[in-house]
């Protein structure tokens, strides 16, 4: 195991209240001194003079699409993918074919991470069968099973039915899991293509109202009050989202909430290209919504920034706007998107951007050993990034198998140097390290064709 010293970064460890010019010295998968002026003979020495040395990010939304679509990614792939954007965990969305609703599709998931190697994958599982709405999954087999799955959802789509959500929260406690809402109330946003509003008129495509949203999260916030639940949002779009968490907050539920780079940026004027990519659920929303956002942001009540990373294939995104997937990717611009939008944009400063994407997530999700602290004997998982690095986003250059991101052609700056993951270097100088990078190829041609 690799033994690394990165010299003279800037280390901001919110997790023990440090940002301050440091040293870190890893070994045998641990950090193992933290200072100023540290020298070792053996070790790999790093100069990373004028970048950042932080608790590796951690994402707790996205889809790596295994088993089933391995066409547009892989564990591999988006493991690779995760490691590029500088992420050392992520939660993996359970929408799978066959669904991620049992212990051996969680397990499997858990093991092709595994072999990959490169950064931690907690599978989510689903709250009911085949995402179906109906029974609820066996919850406690999930939980205890060697994927250690902690966050139970439908996402991509809401439990409609109120009894049915109710009694998956009380099981889901039994077990002090966090049960977490993809909120929609499908009656109001059927067959809707884009948030309904303005532009939605213009275009003279089927809107979906924020209220469906809002009266999703209201109900969902009312019954995560009744059964003691640890109930997470996911993306919240919606300005009426925002103030329901922050009052539910106010009252003392217990609930989190994570909010994704394109609902922070883009508004639903992005829509009059008529471009799937743009297409995503919940929609881009309006000007309004994303000041919200912000604003829920910078104050507190949206916990973290999650990536929401929904690939897609070429062809899918290429439909008629009706018949196209909703989704776009996001592991490998999130953190430049939120330097050069949230950080330069005054919402949020640097170390504040770091805990949102590190340690409260990892804190949400009671990761081991993520989101810090970088102190002596903790395991060494690291992102170095270069703050001031301006780059233009290019899909074609991605680790993910897929390509929809609407990002593209976009000037940002934030670039990420070097991911440490289990005290091994993933990432070296922007690109996956050549050990790993054969591996990822073969794990994703194994599961279904070359990138
Ligand atoms: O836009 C989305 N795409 N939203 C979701 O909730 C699901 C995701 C997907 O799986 O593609």
């Amino acid at each position: 195991m690799a033994r690394i010293l990165f010299k003279g970064g800037r280390l901001i460890d919110p997790a023990s209240g440090v940002d301050t010019t440091s040293d870190v010295l890893v070994a045998k998968g641990k950090v193992v001194e933290v200072g100023t002026g540290l020298s070792s003979v053996e070790a790999e020495t790093i100069d990373i003079t004028g970048a950042v040395i932080c608790p590796g990010f951690v994402d707790l939304h996205a889809h790596l699409r295994e088993p089933g679509r391995e066409d547009e990614e892989t564990v591999a792939s988006g493991s690779a993918a995760a490691a590029r954007g500088g992420f050392t965990a992520l939660g993996a969305m359970p929408n799978t074919d066959p669904v991620c609703d049992n212990a051996a599709v969680a397990d499997k998931v858990s093991a092709a991470a595994r072999r990959a190697g490169l950064c931690e994958v907690i599978p989510a599982g689903a709250l009911t069968k085949g995402l179906e709405g109906r029974y609820i999954t066996p919850v406690g087999e999930m939980v205890m099973c060697s994927a250690g799955v902690r966050m139970f959802t439908d996402d991509g789509k809401g439990v409609q039915d109120s009894r049915i959500l109710r009694r998956a929260m009380e099981y889901i406690k039994g077990f002090d899991a966090i049960c977490a809402e993809h909120c929609d109330d499908a009656a109001l946003s059927e067959g809707g293509q884009m948030h309904e509003g303005y532009y939605s008129d213009l275009l003279g495509l089927k809107g979906i109202p924020a209220a469906a949203e809002d009266i999703a999260l209201a109900r969902d916030l009312v019954l995560a009050r009744l059964t003691g639940v640890r109930f997470h949002a996911l993306h919240v779009s919606t300005r009426g989202s925002v103030e329901l968490i922050r009052q539910a907050k106010a009252q003392g539920v217990r609930v989190t909430a994570e909010v994704t780079p394109h609902h922070l940026i883009l508004t639903d004027a992005q829509l009059q290209s008529f471009d799937p990519v743009n297409k995503v659920h919940p929609p881009l929303r309006a000007a309004s919504d994303v000041e919200a956002c912000r604003i829920g942001l910078a104050d507190g009540t949206l916990d973290a920034i999650a990536t929401d990373h929904a690939p897609h294939s070429p062809e899918e995104k290429e439909y008629e706007f009706e018949l196209a997937p909703p989704g776009m990717i996001g592991l490998e611009t999130a953190l430049a998107l939120m330097i050069t939008e949230i950080v330069e944009g005054g919402v949020l400063g640097l170390t504040e951007l770091v805990r949102r994407m590190s340690t409260l997530p990892a804190g949400i999700l009671r990761l081991n050993g993520q989101g810090g602290p970088v102190t002596e004997g903790t395991a060494a998982n690291l992102t170095v990034f270069d703050p001031a690095a301006e780059w233009v986003v290019d899909p074609n250059s991605f680790a993910s198998k897929s390509r929809n991101t609407p990002f593209k052609g976009r000037k940002v700056k934030g670039k990420i140097l070097h991911t440490v993951f289990g005290g091994d270097l993933v990432v070296r100088s922007g690109a996956i390290a050549a050990e790993y990078e054969a591996a990822v190829s073969a794990a994703t041609a194994m599961a279904g064709g070359p990138r």
